[in-house]
C-alpha cells in the first residue's frame, strides 16, 4: 500500500484515485498519523496544500514519517515541506504560476524513467525550492521554477502536480514511483461493486430506504447498486425543483420506469423552491437553501410513505469531488462551494448511506457500464444538485429560467448535430442579469447576456475550455439571439480550472 499524507490540497484524493487506477492500493492519511503504527506501507506521498511553509499555522508530519527507508515523494506544498525539513532552502515566489508549464528533465531519474525532455506538466503554486538539501540532484526546471522535482535516489519531489490530467505522463510518474516503491498492482474497480452491494445489504437489513434521484449518472447508479442489494424495500424519490433543464422531469420519469424500479415517487416541489429563492442573491446563500429545501421535501416525503411503511435510511449519490470541494473530507482543504447535497441538517430522521463517496466520476461511469445501465445516461454531462440557480447569477426568476432553459437547449442540440457532446466533459449556458444593447431589424434592443460554457475534464477536479470550432459556436449564437426571447448577446467562456470553477456560483 503507498500512504498519501494530506496537507490539504484540492487533488488529494486525486493520487489515490489515480494509484488504484494503476492497480495499487492506496489510503489517505491525516499530517499528525504516525505511519509506522500503519502496516504493508511501501512508500508515502506527500500531498500538496494550500499553505506556505512559513505560515505559523503550515501543517507538519512526524519526524518519523520523513526518516525511515522507504521511498518517499513529495507533491507541491510536500515537495517544499521535505526541501526545507532537510536543509534546502524555500522562498515565497515573486511569480505566482497557475496552468500549463513545460518543465525540462535535467538529470535522469527512475521517477521520469521512459519520458521525453520536455513535458507538459499542471503547476498550481506560490512558494518555490530555492536551494537543494544535501546530497540531492536537480532532475527537472521549468522557465519560472529552478528546482521543479528533485531526489536523492530515496526521497524526490515534484512542484507540479503529477495526479492531474493535464500533466501530460502525470499518470507514468506515478506508474514510476509505484515500481521505485516495488509495490503489487492488482486493485480493481469491479471487485469494489461485490463489495459495496453486500455493505448496503448489512447496513440496511430489513429496512426501507428512500433514495434522491436527478436523472444523473451518480444517483442513477447508487440507485441501481441499491436496487441490486435490496430490491423493493428501495424507495426512489424524484424532485421536481423547478430548476431543471427543459423537459427534463419528464424524461426522468421515463426512465425510471423503463429500467423498472418499484416505487417511484415524484415530488413537484417546484412553487416550495422558488417561493424560497425569492431575493437570494447570495451563491452560498442559494446552496444552502436549495440543501435544505431538498432535505425537507425528502424529510416530508418519508414521512408521507412511512405512513404506510418505516424509512429508517436516506441514500445519496454523492461522490468523492462533491466531498473535497465542499471541504467535507479533509479539514486542511479550504472551502470553496457547498454542495447541496451534504449540508443534511442535524438531528435528520434518516441515517445515511452514500455508497459512491470514495469514488471520481469516470469510476462511478465504469461501475454503471459494469452495471449494464444506458450509456447515453452514462456519458450525459453532469448537472449540478442545485441546478440551474447556480446558472443565473444574483436572484432566480421564473422569467430568468425559461430564457436559460430555451438558450441552453439549443446549445445542447447544437453539440449533439455537430457531433461535440461527447468530447465534452460539460457544456451548459448560463444567464448573466446585466443588459447590453443590441439592434434587431431597425430596432435597438437592450436584454440579457448569455454565457456559453464548455469544458473537458476527468472528473471535474479540474477543466479546460473546450477548443469549439468557430462556425459551431456561430450557429449556437445566432440561434440563441434569434430563437430566444430576452437575449441579444452571446459569449463563450475562456477560463481554466483552476483558476474558475465550471460552475458560475
Ligand atoms: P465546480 O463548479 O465546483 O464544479 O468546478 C465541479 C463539478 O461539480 C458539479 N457541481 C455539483 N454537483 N452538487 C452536485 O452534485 C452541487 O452542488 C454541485 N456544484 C457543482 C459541477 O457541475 C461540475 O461538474
Amino acid at each position: 500500500m503507498i500512504a498519501i499524507i494530506d496537507f490539504g490540497s484540492q487533488y488529494t484524493h486525486l493520487i489515490s484515485r489515480r494509484l488504484r487506477q494503476l492497480g495499487t492500493r492506496a489510503e489517505i492519511f491525516p499530517p499528525g498519523m504516525r505511519l509506522s503504527q500503519i502496516a504493508f506501507i511501501k512508500g508515502i506521498i506527500l500531498s500538496g496544500g494550500p499553505a506556505s511553509v512559513y505560515d505559523r499555522k503550515s501543517l507538519k508530519t512526524p519526524v518519523s514519517n520523513l526518516k525511515n527507508d522507504k521511498p518517499i515523494l513529495g507533491i507541491c506544498y510536500g515537495h517544499q515541506y521535505l526541501a526545507k525539513f532537510l536543509g534546502g532552502e524555500v522562498e515565497v515566489g515573486t511569480t505566482h504560476e497557475y496552468g500549463r508549464e513545460t518543465i525540462e528533465i535535467a538529470n535522469c531519474s527512475p521517477l521520469f524513467a521512459s519520458l521525453n525532455k520536455h513535458q507538459k506538466v499542471w503547476l498550481s503554486h506560490g512558494d518555490q525550492v530555492t536551494k537543494l538539501p544535501a546530497g540531492f540532484k536537480k532532475i527537472a526546471s521549468s522557465k519560472n521554477c529552478e528546482f521543479a522535482a528533485y531526489e536523492n535516489g530515496q526521497i524526490f519531489g515534484l512542484q507540479f502536480h503529477p495526479e492531474v490530467v493535464h500533466t501530460e505522463n502525470g499518470i507514468k510518474i506515478l506508474e514510476n514511483f509505484i515500481g521505485i516503491c516495488s509495490e503489487e498492482r492488482n486493485w480493481q474497480l469491479e471487485n469494489q461493486i461485490a463489495k459495496i452491494v453486500d455493505e448496503v445489504k448489512t447496513i440496511v437489513g430489513k429496512d426501507k430506504v428512500l433514495i434522491a434521484v436527478s436523472g444523473g449518472v451518480d444517483s442513477l447508479v447508487a440507485a441501481t447498486l441499491i436496487h441490486n442489494a435490496i430490491g423493493r424495500q428501495l424507495h426512489p424519490v424524484f424532485v421536481d425543483s423547478g430548476l431543471l433543464r427543459k423537459n427534463e422531469a419528464g424524461e426522468v420519469r421515463e426512465l425510471f420506469k423503463r429500467l423498472k424500479f418499484y416505487n417511484f415517487h415524484f415530488v413537484d416541489a417546484s412553487k416550495l423552491f422558488l417561493g424560497r429563492l425569492k431575493g437570494v442573491v447570495d451563491p452560498e446563500k442559494k446552496r444552502r437553501l436549495i440543501g435544505k429545501t431538498f432535505i425537507e421535501v425528502f424529510t416530508k416525503e418519508g414521512e408521507r410513505l412511512g405512513k404506510k411503511e418505516k424509512i429508517r435510511f436516506l441514500a445519496q449519490g454523492t461522490i468523492y469531488p462533491d466531498r473535497i470541494e465542499s471541504a467535507a473530507a479533509s479539514q486542511q482543504a479550504e472551502k470553496i462551494k457547498s454542495h447541496h447535497n451534504l449540508i443534511i441538517p442535524k438531528g435528520t430522521k434518516f441515517k445515511v448511506i452514500e455508497p459512491l463517496a470514495e469514488f471520481y466520476k469516470d469510476e462511478v461511469r465504469e461501475i454503471g457500464q459494469a452495471l449494464g445501465l444506458p450509456l447515453d445516461r452514462l456519458w450525459r454531462h453532469p448537472f449540478p444538485g442545485p441546478g440551474l440557480a447556480v446558472r443565473i447569477l444574483g436572484e432566480v426568476t421564473k422569467k430568468q429560467l425559461a430564457v436559460l432553459r430555451e438558450a441552453d437547449a439549443i446549445f445542447i442540440d447544437e453539440l449533439q448535430k455537430s457531433r461535440l457532446y461527447d468530447q465534452i466533459w460539460q457544456a451548459f449556458a448560463v444567464l448573466l442579469p446585466v443588459k447590453s444593447v443590441g439592434v434587431m431589424g431597425d430596432a435597438r434592443t437592450y436584454e440579457y447576456l448569455v454565457s456559453l460554457r464548455a469544458v473537458t475534464s476527468v472528473d471535474g477536479m479540474t477543466a479546460d475550455w473546450f477548443k469549439m470550432p468557430h462556425e459551431v459556436l456561430e450557429k449556437i449564437s445566432s440561434r440563441i439571439v434569434n430563437e430566444v426571447a430576452g437575449v441579444n448577446r452571446v459569449v463563450y467562456d475562456i477560463t481554466q480550472k483552476p483558476p474558475a470553477t465550471i460552475e458560475y456560483e
